[in-house]
């Protein structure tokens, strides 16, 4: 699969190495390209390329931005390249603001969620939330010894939600479907579950899972 990666921290960089591994093609997209050069050298299967440039050549996009930026890197990506494709959204709505006793601020109120906002603005493109709820370094087949973490996703396109669950039992994870975009509005603030640990206890090496009776 042609898999294009909007967004170039961390997060888009673990996504990308993984999409590799796994005999992907990947491009990652940034507004500055200069700044990947020695990640490229490093990673040279990989390509580089605007917004545009990115979405246009995958069949399948991820998000990863800065969560108060990505309406604006998809309004670049240009709507017509976003149409009928899966977007895997790992971005979290957190406010410019400090954590209070840990637990992050979010701009979004527990009755709308970021992904809701941008599956409003872009209607024609197929939103998966996936990838919010852990850390970069454990996104890509985790070792626990409890098993396979649980990645908790949602959006309204069942296709959508099949080629994520796909790139997930490939990532070593587990899929637990919450639903239609709403349950992002769940799903998003598991971030703030997950970052109040580490803040507080400074662990930030642990996952999710969902046990069933
Ligand atoms: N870090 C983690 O462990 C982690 C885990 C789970 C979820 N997340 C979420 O995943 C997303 C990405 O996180 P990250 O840590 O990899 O990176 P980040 O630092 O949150 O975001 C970096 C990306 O945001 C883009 N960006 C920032 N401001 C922008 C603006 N004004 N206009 C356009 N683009 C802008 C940057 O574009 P350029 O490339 O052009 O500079 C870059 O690609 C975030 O929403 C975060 O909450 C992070």
């Amino acid at each position: 699969m042609k898999v294009g990666v909007l967004g170039s921290g961390s997060v888009a960089q673990t996504l990308v190495a993984g999409f590799v591994k796994y005999g992907h093609q990947t491009m990652i997209g940034t507004r500055d390209k200069a700044k990947l050069a020695d990640w490229l050298k490093a990673n040279p299967t990989a390509q580089v390329g605007s917004f545009s440039d990115t979405a246009a050549f995958g069949e399948a996009l991820v998000l990863a931005v800065k969560g108060s930026a990505a309406a604006d890197v998809l309004r670049a990506a240009g709507t017509a390249n976003l149409a009928a494709k899966v977007v895997m959204d790992a971005c979290n709505p957190i406010a410019d603001a400090p954590p209070v006793n840990g637990v992050l601020k979010f701009f979004t109120t527990l009755d709308d969620s970021l992904m809701e906002q941008l599956q409003k603005e872009f209607p024609t493109a197929h939103f998966v939330k996936a990838f919010n709820s852990v850390g970069a370094s454990r996104m890509v087949n985790p070792e626990f010894k409890a098993g396979r973490p649980t990645m908790f996703i949602c959006g309204n396109d069942d296709g959508a939600k099949a080629i994520t669950a796909q790139i997930l039992e490939q990532f070593g994870w587990e899929t637990a479907d919450m639903g239609k975009v709403e349950a992002a509005r769940a799903i998003e603030p598991l971030c703030m579950l997950w970052c109040t640990l580490g803040f507080t206890k400074n662990e930030w090496t642990h996952a999710f899972k969902l046990l069933h009776q």
